[in-house]
């Protein structure tokens, strides 16, 4: 499954560094070429050897060691790698890569690959929750980072709680999920809006809605995954910008129309995850509006609807909508999607757990021109994303034979 695949393994200095003698062997006999890179810490732990017998290839632990190759060691692997997974990743390498640090051959290697990098993070539970770790974790995520969250359980030093290493499958299977799939996109444009607007009443004071931009964002990193040339149109959000593709921010509705139609023509796939807002207030005063009247009515009036307006024009490209409900929710989606001129829609209702805005799944029902429903349980977003760019380009290649 793995095979042709270059695998680097970090493996970190705790109790749990054994256990990745059980992930280089899983690895290996899926066909992957493994590389192990040791922290000078886990050479406490488990011997280089061990690594170097499983993976039969010379293991990686010394920054200024005589080389062995031509090669720069931390820049060659960095760049031969398809993937890297650190496991276990100490509470240590997730703050340093955090944080921009690269002072060992583990940290300088996952600084300088573009790949994607997964940690398996296994620590004392104490640990694992303290807010400066989780800080860096979610830091790391919104940058891209995948993680491989650790179990609840008995812990090596006697705590009972969450930290101990996530079984070998489940790292093996994020592996695959990461390297699994083919730069199909390659080439191909494609746009994506995420977030909410933010519609302004006074200087201090906006109507805006709860929309995170995490599906929009998950969306623009999968494609550039799969070797999209994203451009990524944003309202405000809180997350880290993705990197690697072109990113235009914007405030308002009428300020995402204009970026969107900016952007249209030489887009090939457009997938509008935007929240844009309905409405705008029709007037806007200069001033900060003071607390003086009991009542207050703000008039609004309706912004333009993007997506409609982009059905208008489609010919070659494919449009592909959100639609959020908390009631009838394949009715009126298909309602939009036929209205609107849409390839397909994403249908979520957000009345439901785990779905909707700010969370990391959703639960949504992909909804085609000729009526299939494809109906998904409870997805993480970032495997969404996947869902919706396989189906996107389906309808590309047949709307381009
Ligand atoms: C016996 C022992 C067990 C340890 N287990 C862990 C662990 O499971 N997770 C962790 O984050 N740190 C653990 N540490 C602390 C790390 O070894 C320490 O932070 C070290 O600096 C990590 O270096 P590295 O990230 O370069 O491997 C342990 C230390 C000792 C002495």
């Amino acid at each position: 499954m793995l095979k042709g695949k270059v695998v680097v393994v970090g493996v970190c200095g705790g109790i749990a560094a054994y256990k990745a003698a059980d992930l280089v062997s899983r690895l290996k006999k899926l066909d992957a070429d493994v590389h192990v890179i040791m922290t000078r810490s886990a050479c406490e732990f488990i011997t280089p050897l061990t690594f170097q017998s499983l993976s039969q290839q010379y293991v990686v632990h010394d920054m200024f060691e005589e080389p062995r190759s031509w090669e720069i060691q931390h820049v060659s692997l960095a760049q031969k790698g398809d993937v890297f997974v650190i496991a276990p990743a100490t509470a240590n390498i997730i703050g340093k890569v955090a944080n921009g640090i690269a002072d060992d051959m583990l940290s300088t290697t996952i600084m300088a690959t573009k790949s994607p990098v997964i940690f398996a993070p296994a620590m004392n539970s104490n640990m694992y929750e303290n807010t400066i770790v989780q800080q860096n974790i979610n830091k790391l995520k919104s940058l891209g980072y995948i993680f491989v969250e650790p179990e609840s359980g008995r812990l090596a030093c006697g705590d009972v709680g969450k930290g101990r290493l996530a079984p070998t499958d489940t790292i093996v299977d994020a592996v695959i999920q990461a390297i699994g799939y083919e730069k199909d996109l390659k080439g191909i444009k494609v746009l994506v809006t995420a977030g909410p607007t933010r519609e302004p009443l006074d200087p201090v004071r906006f109507i805006s809605n709860y929309s995170s931009g995490k599906m929009g964002y998950a969306i623009a990193r999968a494609a550039k995954y799969r070797g999209a040339d994203v451009t990524l149109i944003t309202g405000p959000v809180s997350l880290q910008p993705v990197e690697g593709i072109r990113m235009i921010r914007v405030n308002t509705a009428l300020e995402m129309y204009e970026a969107v139609m900016d952007n249209f023509y030489e887009s090939s796939i457009i997938i509008k995850a935007a929240a844009v807002g309905d409405y705008r207030p029709l007037h806007f005063s200069a001033d900060k509006i003071k607390k003086e009247r009991d009542k207050f009515e703000i008039e609004l009036t309706k912004n333009p609807d993007i997506l409609a307006e982009l059905g208008k024009r489609v010919q070659k490209q494919v449009l592909i909508g959100f639609s959020m409900e908390t009631q009838h929710l394949e009715q009126y989606a298909t309602k939009k999607l036929v209205e609107k001129n849409l390839d397909l829609i994403v249908a979520n209702d957000i009345s439901k757990e785990g779905a909707g805005f700010a969370v990391d799944t959703n639960i949504v029902k992909i909804i085609d021109k000729q009526g299939r429903i494809k109906d998904l349980p409870m997805t993480p977003k970032e495997q969404l994303a996947h869902e919706v760019l396989n189906e996107a380009l389906k309808i590309y290649h047949n709307k381009n034979k």
